[in-house]
């Protein structure tokens, strides 16, 4: 008996998870499982002999210098985020520059036109747009609710087909966050955060591109740029990192420098949490680098869209008694 494949549409059988069927915000890019993955293919397509790379950046950018045997150096920031080229880049090396917190895209437009090969990480900024023929790539799972999943935009394509990730074993934290709380659904993030490790290069899961289709982009966007604003308007005399807000576009999180004490510490008890960015950070840096300031004052509030102005005003309140 012959079985049909997936390309036929099954009639009837039990119910699925019903999703609103909307637009992805990025439908004519590709398609990947990963973020890091998105690097490897992009190191891959070019054959580049070595990259520069951020000492401020998240460890798994490593693992596919690491898979691949890249030569990478890494370069330092200044107080205001923007990197401090004061090397020499071959016609054979790429350069590689985070969007910090969403809130970098001027400095992205700088380096666009230096004429060096530029990938641009936007892993913190999902909603600025890939600049015309700049590689670029995007990792959804921090700004949405999807296991994994990734947005590339690259000249070359890889020649051999890819497989096609599944996902749906990586789910389990945003199950348990909705059921439960989110402080129950944190070690299952932790372990599906793990797993993401060292996987080979696939197509995004049908999955996630179902989860990717569900969202209300704009107003994910719109919230973000309101709560940035509030805190902005709020915290910026008190924030040691000059922030140019007038190309605010759907940022990452709200990026306070401070050095007073224990801030984070202070905040997860008030359940709000906050990440550190990031701890790799440590041991790739002294203690005299700006990169390892940053790692430990660095206090990213959240504005995502499940926020509203009196969660933002709770922070505020919050802060005016530690800072
Ligand atoms: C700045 C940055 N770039 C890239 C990545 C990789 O994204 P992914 O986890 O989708 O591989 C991460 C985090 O994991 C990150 O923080």
């Amino acid at each position: 008996m012959r079985i049909y494949s997936r390309r036929v549409k099954a009639i009837g059988g039990y119910l699925n998870l019903q999703l609103p069927a909307l637009e992805e915000y990025y439908p004519s890019l590709v398609k990947l499982n990963t973020g890091r993955n998105a690097l490897e293919y992009l190191l891959i397509v070019n054959a580049y002999s070595c990259i520069y790379i951020p000492y401020f950046t998240c460890e798994v950018i490593m693992e596919p210098i690491r898979k691949l045997g890249i030569q990478y150096h890494f370069y330092t920031l200044d107080r205001n985020l923007d990197p401090i080229v004061d090397f020499e880049i071959e016609a054979t090396d790429c350069f590689l520059y985070t969007n910090y917190f969403g809130v970098k895209q001027l400095t992205v437009n700088t380096l666009a036109k230096m004429g060096m090969d530029l990938i641009v990480d936007n892993s913190q900024a999902f909603f600025s747009k890939p600049l015309h023929g700049i590689n670029t790539f995007y990792s959804c799972r921090k700004f949405f609710g999807v296991p994994d999943g990734a947005y590339l935009q690259t000249n070359e394509l890889i020649a051999t087909k890819l497989e096609r990730d599944i996902s749906y074993e990586r789910m389990s934290h945003l199950l348990i966050s909705i059921d439960q709380s989110i402080e129950k659904g944190y070690d299952s993030f932790k372990a599906n955060n793990d797993i993401l490790s060292n996987k080979p290069i696939r197509r995004m899961s049908f999955l996630t591109e179902y989860l990717l289709k569900s969202i209300d982009y704009e107003s994910c966007r719109e919230a973000r740029n309101r709560n940035f604003k509030i805190l902005h308007d709020a915290l910026s005399d008190k924030n040691q990192l000059a922030i140019d807000n007038s190309s605010i576009n759907g940022p990452l999180c709200y990026p306070l420098l401070t050095n007073k004490e224990n801030i984070k510490k202070k905040l997860i008890s008030r359940r709000v949490f906050v990440p550190i960015y990031w701890p790799n950070v440590f041991k790739w840096t002294t203690d005299k680098m700006f990169e390892n300031y940053l790692a430990q004052n660095l206090v990213p509030l959240p504005i995502d869209h499940r926020h509203n102005e009196e969660d933002m005003e709770r922070i505020i309140n919050y802060l005016k008694q530690m800072l």
